[in-house]
């Protein structure tokens, strides 16, 4: 991983300011975001900067502090991280970022970095003789299925060979890059494998589908011989509780005999009764009592021994 800072001052330009169109497209960028979160939108005005100007200079990550309103170190600290963002100029036509992490190592990305050496220079950030080209290792970038590979702006090229990353670096130098498909420069499709599906070939036919409700007599036939599922079946047939853990039935004859009592039984006793006494916190003489009353003698009860005092025995 190469350290990464800010070119050199001879290099860096005095100002920075988006062409009117960059400035309309900031604008409206900054505007997508809430109020108070426009903030948010440094990465994609230093990418725009980049774009413009082919490297993001100490002058663009003013500009887009002053922009955005945030301390220049925050910008700072943003352009510094990313490794999409050059630091420094670059080559005009491709700038070659080779993946050095560990299975793209394994998989012969040194092999691919002295194809750089021996094409574009033997430094990385280092321009051609035409100042077209130039190259640098990065950290993974999340393509490790098809490794290696290596990025160019914004594509990425990968199951590379030292053979075919020639190939593709004089495209680029010969202003042809857009010829080159990005993705795997194999046959296959993403990170599917090469040359096609390699399981699940064979056509598996369903026996019954619910899109086919007059199954041939072939298929019923099929399907009747495909035995019951045992999921979830028991695997005995005794009790599934304990008998003596029931609650008992209760009898017939005693359940009459429970509902003839309660028929039997007089009325409710508050009914019949005198009005209750008045009790304290009642607010009607006779009135059962509130909710949460309190009824009796308040006076709390004492709890403490009485101190004793000086010639009390
Ligand atoms: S290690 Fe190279 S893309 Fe992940």
């Amino acid at each position: 991983m190469s350290v990464r800072r800010l070119a050199e001052d001879q290099v860096q330009p005095a100002i920075f300011a988006f062409n009117d169109e960059n400035s309309v497209w900031a604008e409206a960028t900054i505007r997508k975001y809430p109020a108070g979160r426009q903030q948010s939108a440094v990465i994609p005005l230093l990418m725009r900067a980049q774009e413009q100007d082919g490297w993001v200079t100490r002058a663009a990550i003013e500009f887009v502090a002053g922009k955005l309103d945030m301390p220049y170190i925050r910008v700072l600290e943003v352009a510094t991280f990313y490794t999409q963002f050059q630091l420094k100029p670059v080559g005009t036509r491709a700038h070659i970022q080779v993946c050095g992490t560990t299975p793209c190592m394994l998989r012969g990305a040194e092999d691919l970095m002295k194809v750089c050496q021996h094409k574009i220079h033997h430094d990385p950030f280092a321009l051609n003789a035409d100042g077209t080209l130039s190259w640098e290792e990065v950290e993974c970038q999340g393509a490790c299925v098809n490794a290696p590979m290596v990025i160019i702006f914004k594509d990425a090229y990968e199951d590379l060979t030292p053979e075919r990353l020639e190939e593709i670096i004089d495209a680029f130098e010969a202003g042809k890059g857009h010829e080159i498909k990005p993705g795997p420069q194999i046959d296959r499709i993403f990170s599917a494998p090469e040359g096609g599906p390699q399981t699940l070939n064979d056509e598996i036919k369903p026996v019954r589908t619910n899109l086919d409700p007059h199954p041939s007599a072939e298929e019923a036939a099929a399907a009747a011989s495909v035995p019951p599922a045992d999921a979830a079946r028991p695997k005995d047939t005794a009790a599934e509780t304990n008998p003596s853990l029931k609650t008992p039935a209760t009898a017939p004859a005693a359940s009459a005999a429970n509902a003839k009592a309660a028929e039997a039984q007089p009325l409710s006793a508050t009914a019949k009764s005198k009005p209750a006494p008045k009790t304290p916190g009642s607010a009607v003489e006779g009135a059962p009592p509130e909710p949460g009353a309190v009824s009796g003698d308040l006076k709390p009860k004492r709890t403490r021994r009485k101190t004793t005092t000086e010639g009390e025995s």
